[in-house]
């Protein structure tokens, strides 16, 4: 193993290159053209089998291995955040207004040099490694298309795994848990409708203000009261807007907000509970109501024998002090989920705070700010490459 380590170090001035190369081009979306480009030029002369997407910028390549086998899946995503870049680094984004905030470009390097990695070690893998670079992670469901579009279809697939890289935890540290990691996020917005009128006369009106105020402290009760405290569920409305002026009862008043689960039993259990509980406000408020949930990506859940797996893998590769159990899961939203509801596997977490820099106080992801430390790349790489290895051994 310590010489997948070496062999990581070894090439990590070509990671660091091509991830700089990367993070001065950033694209957003699922069309990506320009980085759809660097990454074939990449992998080119690693003798691998390309599956593009003809829907979207994915990217497949396969590995085969010396002798017959399952498949395991890896992930990288490559797209950017609307944001100006403001970190003064030499290499910061040429496009303005697009950043790689969430170090998505280090994904991509670090994928390409385990396919560099792996493709010298065809002989100890026995069966195949799918090279997934996935556009469209934020927000997109980029991920899904390719599921739909049959890029990832295999069988049979000894696992999933992705790394995301962050800012707040140590440098070269692998980072996970089993079971759920990431939550759901889901978006709503309720539309109460009744009869605008003057303020001095509401008796001649139906006034939706007092209705969209019971709605906020309603939900709130409901998800304490009917939600189970062992499976969490946070409800936020973080915008209500109803009214002109001080003396006008308006028509309408709008409230919308985002909903994050664990699970998706409390996903949906929390999304007819919105439905039951606007319905019997409007209703005794004599409104009618128009209820929207929005779907985002589901709960990424970490199969619990694949995540042991890697544990046990990173632990010897890296040493069990770099190696640390997430405690509680992260509220944030991941559409590697998609990925993980078709196939077990694991997403992890790679520390990468810059050096002399308390991970707490770092900038984190999606700011403009943010630096990610490229010493902690080659640990990537060399993760990435050992969890293919040890789920393909002959
Ligand atoms: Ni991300």
């Amino acid at each position: 193993m310590t010489s997948l380590i070496e062999a990581a170090h070894a090439q990590s001035d070509r990671t660091i290159s091509f991830r700089r190369t990367l993070h001065q081009h950033p694209e957003l979306g699922l069309d990506l053209p320009v980085t759809r480009k660097a990454v074939l030029e990449e992998i080119s002369d690693l003798g691998l089998t390309i599956r593009l997407s003809e829907s979207t910028s994915a990217v497949v390549a396969e590995l085969e291995g010396a002798s017959d086998g399952p498949t395991m899946i890896l992930r990288g995503d490559m797209d950017a955040l609307p944001l100006r870049e403001d970190t003064g680094l030499p290499f910061a984004s040429k496009v303005d207004g697009v950043m790689h905030a969430c170090g998505h470009d280090t994904h991509v390097a670090m994928l390409a040099g385990a396919a560099r990695l792996l493709a010298a070690r065809r002989d100890e893998l026995a069966g195949r490694v799918l090279f997934f670079f996935q556009p469209g992670e934020e927000g997109h469901h980029g991920a899904r298309y390719a599921l739909e579009e049959g890029l990832l279809d295999a069988d049979p697939v000894a696992g999933a795994f992705a790394l995301h890289i962050t800012s707040q935890y140590t440098s070269g540290t692998i980072n996970l848990r089993p079971g759920p990691i990431l939550a759901a996020a889901d978006d709503f917005r309720v539309v109460f409708t009744g009869r605008g009128g003057h303020a001095s006369a509401p008796h001649n009106a139906n006034d939706p203000i007092p209705a969209a105020c019971e709605l906020v402290t309603t939900l709130q009760v409901a998800l304490s009261r009917r939600v189970s405290v062992f499976d969490p569920a946070v409800l936020t409305v973080g915008q209500i807007t109803a009214g002109t002026t001080s003396n006008i009862i308006p028509a309408t008043a709008e409230i919308r907000g985002t909903i994050r689960t664990l699970s998706e039993e409390s996903r949906e259990d929390v999304i007819q509970r919105l439905r039951t509980v606007a319905e019997g406000v409007a209703a005794a408020h004599e409104l009618s109501v128009e209820v929207e949930v929005v779907p985002g990506y589901p709960v990424t859940v970490n199969d619990p024998t694949f995540a042991e797996s890697v544990r046990e893998t990173t632990t010897s590769l890296l040493g069990a002090e770099r190696v640390a159990h997430i405690d509680e899961p992260l509220m944030g939203a991941e559409d590697f989920s998609y990925v993980l509801q078709r196939y077990p596997g694991t997403m992890a977490f790679l520390g990468a705070a810059p050096d002399g820099t308390d991970p707490e106080q770092a900038a984190p992801n999606h700011s403009n700010l943010v630096v990610f430390n490229e010493a902690a790349l080659a640990t990537g790489v060399a993760v990435y490459a050992a969890v293919a290895l040890d789920h393909l051994h002959p």
